[in-house]
């Protein structure tokens, strides 16, 4: 890779990201079933409906299933080269636990990476994107049952065999480090993740963290051309202060997303975790044959990044900000988002360095993005528009972050933006939550007519793209 001064190096992939239970729709089209993303009619944290009752924007999304075609035409206009999608497990096994792929699931996703072929757009697939089939979490209790590796591994081998030639990137979990704070969103795992016994939900992770190690090795084998990712949910953790406790407690907050990509990178598990589960008394059922598996590393570690954290061991300074999933203790020197998201661009070069000292693993930057309410307007030419100069701002400052990182010796893959089309939003189910540089005319009551239109981000990315990364330092 060449680099110079204010341009990104050559082969920089520039793309944005989508998820299959956040854009699709089309929730029982082609014998889909229902999966746990459906359950979660109300959000990441709100009651679990089995099956899913009552209107929920995910059962309709930003209907991609039907106008990928238009979408995708928009996104090679604004000159993206990879767009990070998932394929919705239950479109493929609607059960989970059959022997037989559903083919109609397996011909949508067909068409549509031969539909980024065509326009020329390398496609970045999520096998598991806070989505798995319903069924697996009511009749297993989820990933709590070891027989969901083997599942897992079927629905990988079915799909890594059938886009061999088109599909090259691929991420196993999506944010598997959340599993912990949200397992049902996560792991099919029900209950309140404060009352759910320690050792069923670690055994859940193990049995995760096999499954991916696994998928890792069947997808070398079917194409040893391929390049798979981990993918953690990517927060540093500074200490509140410089006390020698807040300092410890950082790292040891810290760890707890650094566990997942330390398992996924070295292919083992690290001391200060073995310590952790022998003092907390929770014995993992691990075989030797797991512990083959995990040898099983990944070839590049996958991060979104929203916000850093902060941690102290001073419960009297504990003062919380919402965070991602999880919340942490405020940043008294940053703002934060409408959603209460702390805004810290300086904590992804952070992260970026931390990681590759840690690791020297290539690092791909695949969700990051501003969620806020836009008001569309006409654009003066009989069209409309939205003026979202803060989500340019957001954007920017985080790729010259990027870019700080990269002079700084990080290999950097790629940056694809979160949401670069408008959709459901995870934690809280809204549309009015948008990340987009296409506005999606849909309201958080369904009302829409679900047109496109382009953001001036649209063109500003562009332009980005463009110039490989030049126009952000003129
Ligand atoms: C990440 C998820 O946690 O953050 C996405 O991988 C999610 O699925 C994104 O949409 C933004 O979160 P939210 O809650 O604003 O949609």
């Amino acid at each position: 890779m060449n680099k110079n001064d204010y341009g990104f190096p050559d082969g920089f992939l520039w793309g944005g990201a989508l998820a299959a239970n956040q854009c699709e729709g089309a929730a029982r089209e082609n014998d889909k079933g229902w999966s746990t993303a459906d359950a979660l009619t109300q959000g990441v944290f709100g009651p679990v409906s089995i099956p899913p009752e009552g209107f929920y924007l995910k059962a309709e999304g930003i209907d991609f299933y039907h106008r990928y075609k238009e979408d995708l035409a928009l996104l090679t206009e604004m000159g993206i080269q990879v767009l990070r999608v998932s394929i919705a497990w239950s479109r493929i096994f609607p059960n989970g636990d059959e022997e037989i792929p559903n083919e109609a699931g397996l011909a949508f996703y067909d068409q549509l990476f031969a539909e980024t072929e065509r326009q020329g757009i390398q496609p970045l697939v999520t096998l598991s994107h806070y989505e798995m089939p319903l069924h697996l979490a009511t009749a297993y209790g989820g990933w709590q049952d070891r027989r969901l590796i083997d599942f897992f591994a079927r629905y990988a081998q079915t799909v890594f065999e059938r886009y061999k030639d088109r599909v090259k990137y691929w991420l196993t979990f999506n944010e598997i480090n959340m599993v912990l704070h949200a397992p049902f969103n996560g792991a099919g795992i029900q209950g309140d993740p404060k009352e759910i016994d320690k050792g069923v939900l670690w055994q859940a992770v193990h049995h995760q963290l096999v499954a991916s190690a696994l998928a890792t090795k069947i997808g070398h084998e079917v194409n040893p051309d391929f390049h798979i990712g981990c993918m953690i949910a990517g927060s540093p953790v500074y200490p509140l202060t410089p006390a020698p406790e807040d300092v410890l407690e950082a790292m040891r907050k810290d760890r707890d997303s650094l566990f997942f990509a330390d398992v996924h990178a070295r292919g083992r598990y690290p001391g200060y975790m073995l310590r952790y589960f022998r003092e907390q008394g929770i014995d993992l059922e691990i075989t030797s044959e797991d512990e083959e598996l995990l040898h099983h590393t990944v070839d590049f570690i996958s991060i979104s990044y929203y916000m850093s954290y902060c941690a102290t061991a001073d419960p009297a300074k504990n003062i919380q900000s919402m965070g991602n999933i999880m919340s942490a203790v405020k940043n008294p020197y940053l703002e934060e988002s409408a959603w209460g998201w702390q805004i810290d661009p300086k904590g992804l070069r952070y992260i970026l360095n931390q990681l590759y000292d840690r690791y020297q693993f290539p690092i791909f930057i695949v969700e990051n993005g501003l969620g806020a309410r836009d008001t569309l307007m006409p654009d003066g030419q009989g069209s409309f528009t939205v003026e979202d100069d803060y989500r340019i701002d957001y954007v920017a400052a985080h790729l010259r972050q990027i870019h700080e990182a990269i002079q700084d010796g990080v290999e950097v893959l790629g940056y694809t933006t979160w949401g670069i089309i408008d959709l459901v939003s995870n934690t809280s189910n809204q549309m009015s939550k948008r990340y987009g540089f296409i506005y999606v005319d849909r309201n958080d009551d369904g009302s829409g007519s679900l047109k496109r239109y382009k953001k001036k981000s649209f063109g500003w990315y562009q332009q980005v793209i463009a110039t490989n990364g030049a126009s952000l330092f003129r």
